[in-house]
């Protein structure tokens, strides 16, 4: 397992209940919850099988390195990642493919880019082009403020390289919804449909956000709803690819917008989703090596383990997230092995930015501190394990939305 966040935490928890799971890097939580965490870089490492947690190794082709010396690996290579890699190839490939998504137009003029900008309608979207940390992207009604980001995106001031290039597309509305698919390079399956809170704040105010929560089921969107996702937007996506001459195997990320046209897509990402993973690994027991074993070896045909129950993710992040967040905050409530000291069913904790001080308690370590996770037979349970789960872990300036799943729960 590659990483050192919460998704790779809940992954190699998941994986390591029918594997030897060692993580490269890994963080002091993981560690400390029994699994094993190197720093030797993957290439170095032999397993039976490879999974690369992040955006940015995938979009630097550590896929292709690893493949390279023969290990089957779930993340696909540099090709396949630029879905996720590069917005422009995104919405070019996407219009190739005839997948639905917004109208757009890609710049690197501001001249040009304000000219266009001045025809669209609210709300304005603008994206930059590359990674930026679930970041880059801008929705607002107001011209000025739009006409701005756009300026300090093209000038690299904002994201530097990453923003010298911007797409700026029409606006859509309607529910979002993460679905992440399974793909061996010809067969894909759909994984449970969930659905993240990348607002700071309860009732989706304040900043953008890497994630402050998760749940799925997304029990909002149909099992037809899922079907008309999967034939026309994924079907004719991995049509593209294979006539692109790409090998896709892994994780095909659909960030999608329920339009009353119908399902249109916002993003792909070439991993699995931070905080989506967090509810999405506990409801499929001990089937989550053997179903990622075969993704690696294009082995995905036939009966799949199946999801049961429902997951629910809440974030503790640290003072200040996201503009400044403080470091070094002791938290209370974690025992050595970074799970709630006062054991709760149904919950675990996953560790995204903690470190342990020269005391050996946990402090905080980064925006995002802990994911905890709440699983039950429904929604309603695992939310209520969810919180009673968070309640029981505090540090100064603790930041917490409380309304995570709340509407459907
Ligand atoms: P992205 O990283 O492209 O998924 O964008 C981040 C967030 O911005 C999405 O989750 C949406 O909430 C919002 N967003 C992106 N594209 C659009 C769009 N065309 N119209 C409205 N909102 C959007
Ligand atoms: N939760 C959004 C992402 O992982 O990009």
């Amino acid at each position: 397992m590659i990483g050192s966040g919460a998704r790779e935490h809940a992954l190699a928890w998941a994986l390591a209940k029918s594997a030897d799971v060692v993580v490269t890097p890994g963080n002091p939580g993981i560690a400390a919850h029994g699994i094993t965490c190197v720093n030797t870089p993957s290439t170095e490492l032999d397993a039976e099988l490879f999974v690369i947690g992040p955006d940015q190794p995938v979009v630097d082709g550590l896929a292709d390195l690893l493949r390279a010396q023969g290990k089957t690996v779930v993340g696909p290579g540099a090709d396949g990642a630029r879905l996720e890699g590069s917005k422009a190839y995104l919405k070019e490939f996407l219009a190739s493919a005839k997948v639905p998504t917004a109208a757009y137009g890609v710049f690197d003029d501001e001249n040009e880019a304000l000219a266009f900008l001045a025809t669209m309608s609210p709300p304005y979207v603008i994206k930059t082009d590359g990674l930026a940390a679930g970041k880059g992207v801008l929705v607002t009604g107001d011209l000025v403020e739009a006409s701005n980001d756009v300026r300090e995106k093209l000038s690299g001031r904002a994201f530097g390289a990453a923003g010298r290039t911007v797409v700026i597309e029409e606006g859509l509305d309607g529910p979002e919804c993460s679905l992440m698919v399974l793909c061996d390079g010809v067969n894909v399956t759909a994984l449970v449909p969930s659905q993240d809170f990348k607002r700071l704040g309860d009732g989706d105010t304040g900043a953008n956000t890497g994630g402050m929560g998760a749940y799925a089921p997304m029990t909002a969107l149909s099992a037809n709803e899922v079907d008309e996702i999967m034939e026309r937007v994924v079907a004719p996506t991995i049509r593209e690819l294979t006539r692109r001459g790409i090998d896709y195997r892994g994780v095909l990320y659909a960030g999608i917008m329920m339009t009353s046209a119908g399902p249109k897509i916002l993003e792909y990402n070439a991993r699995f989703g931070d905080p989506e993973t967090q509810v999405l690994v506990p409801l499929y027991g001990d089937g989550l090596f053997d179903l990622l074993l075969r993704v690696g070896e294009g082995r995905l045909e036939g009966a799949l383990p199946e999801a049961t129950g429902a997951a629910v993710t809440v974030i503790l992040a640290s003072h200040g997230y996201p503009q400044s967040p403080r470091r070094g905050d002791v938290i209370a409530g974690l025992g050595n092995d970074g799970q709630l000291a006062l054991a709760t069913e149904g919950v675990t904790v996953f560790h995204a930015g903690t470190q342990v001080d020269a005391d050996g308690h946990f402090v905080t370590a980064g925006g995002r501190v802990l994911a905890v996770t709440g699983v039950g037979a429904t929604l309603a349970e695992a939310r209520r394990r969810a919180y009673e789960g968070a309640a029981l872990i505090t540090f100064e300036g603790r930041v917490m939305r409380s309304d995570i799943a709340l509407a459907v729960a």
